[in-house]
């Protein structure tokens, strides 16, 4: 007996050595869908050591922190445009963070919160600062000297790099440094990355930028920003590529950027249904009631966050109103229906009679044998069972999100 438990220890040693030797990322990590504030998509790369800190405040203050947000993350336009002469380091800008990185990470952690850094795979950022291309190592080791949690790793300059052998330099470089640090991959999708980026990255980008559209794109001649709509529209497929540990990434939210409260309520609901990371993109400090209600809704924050880690799928697409399920657990389920349409719908859904089944999870909506308890997410009042059909009107570009459950 003694000499048989001997032996399973001894095999479970060598397999525990065999997959540390074979790891190419931080297992462990974003076993949920990482949540966060990133500086992007507000104040682009007018940021500084100041806006940080008083965001790192806003974060624990608003009650952000303990919702779940805590990766603040520092996008493009931290770093000074050349690199140290002597050590080749990356250097802070001086202007924007005259106390250097290391002095902010301190801050950030003392609030309880987690630190994360921007760079790029080529030579250059987007913004025109020296990229990592060539420097892999001794950046990661540079970000894990700073205690960095978190790296978002874009894709300018990236010239004729293979996007596959970039990202995967990168990882092993980040596991070298042994610091574990989430590794964001921001390669636009443009290499198909949902393929090959769970190997080492633990979230991918699937599309272009985002904007503060509803729907369409923002054009800017020589690029353009995709609205929420548009974003949605690129989710179709991809959710077999999701899981634990590894997710797709359909941009930061602009939430609190200028779109009306409901386009807002649609953007955060679908996010959250997709499973999508939620880095909340908004000027903290100036958030309003609506704001904070939406982006702190406890009840829609766990349908991102449920534990089975599986991406909503698309129902049905008609007449501008779309229908997704999330199977959650428990056997409970969301349902998310949508007006894209800038006229008011009637949403007639009889839950007897559709037939609602995953085919990727191989789960069906058994509502022809149990009653599900319909609860609206945003309203926070119960809807009656799914023995009645659900029978509502959806006003333009507005959501209706209810947890089933039985
Ligand atoms: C790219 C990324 C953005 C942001 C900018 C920074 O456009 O997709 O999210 O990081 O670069 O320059």
């Amino acid at each position: 007996m003694k000499k048989y438990k001997l032996k399973g220890l001894a095999m479970s040693c060598i397999l525990f050595f065999f997959t540390q030797l074979h790891a190419q990322k931080f297992e462990s990590l974003a076993q949920t869908p990482p949540m966060g504030w990133n500086s992007w998509n507000k104040f682009q790369a007018d940021i500084n050591e100041q806006l940080i800190k008083e965001t790192a405040d806003v974060i624990v203050s608003s009650g952000m922190r303990d919702a779940g947000y805590v990766y603040l993350v520092i996008d493009d336009g931290w770093m000074a445009p050349v690199r140290d002469e002597k050590t080749g380091d990356l250097v802070a800008d001086p202007r924007k963070f005259p106390h250097g990185m290391k002095e902010i990470a301190d801050y950030i952690h003392s609030k309880g919160l987690k630190f994360g850094i921007y760079n790029s795979a080529g030579t250059e950022t987007c913004q025109g600062l020296p990229g990592t291309r060539g420097y892999e190592y001794q950046d990661a080791r540079l970000y894990a000297s700073w205690d960095v949690d978190y790296l978002k790793f874009d894709w300018c300059h990236s010239d004729k790099q293979n996007a596959e052998e970039s990202y995967t330099t990168m990882g092993k470089a980040l596991l070298s440094a042994k610091r574990p640090m989430i590794f964001s991959i921001c390669e636009l999708g443009t290499n198909k990355p949902w393929i090959w980026g769970a190997k080492m990255g633990h979230l991918w980008r699937t599309t272009d930028d985002i904007g503060v559209q509803f729907d369409g794109y923002i054009d800017h001649k020589t690029w353009k920003q995709l609205s929420i709509m548009t974003m949605i529209d690129q989710q179709v497929g991809l959710e077999k590529y999701a899981g634990k540990g590894h997710w797709n990434d359909p941009d930061m939210l602009e939430v609190g950027n200028g779109l009306t409260a409901s386009e807002d309520r649609l953007h955060f609901s679908m996010w959250c249904m997709l499973a999508a990371p939620l880095m909340s993109g908004n000027d903290l400090t100036k958030m309003s009631q609506t704001t904070k209600e939406i982006l702190m809704n406890k009840d829609v924050i766990a349908i991102d966050q449920d534990p089975l880690g599986f991406q909503a799928f698309r129902h049905s697409n008609e007449d501008s109103v779309q229908v997704w399920f999330k199977p959650l657990q428990n056997d409970d389920w969301a349902a998310c229906f949508f007006n894209r349409s800038s006229v008011t719908k009637n949403i007639n859904f009889n839950w007897q009679r559709e037939n609602v089944n995953d085919t990727l999870y191989k789960k069906s909506l058994p509502t022809a044998s149990a009653d599900f308890n319909l609860y609206d997410l945003w309203k926070k009042k119960n809807m009656g069972n799914t023995r009645n059909p659900l029978n509502v009107n959806l006003a333009p570009h507005d959501v209706l999100l209810i947890r089933l459950s039985r």
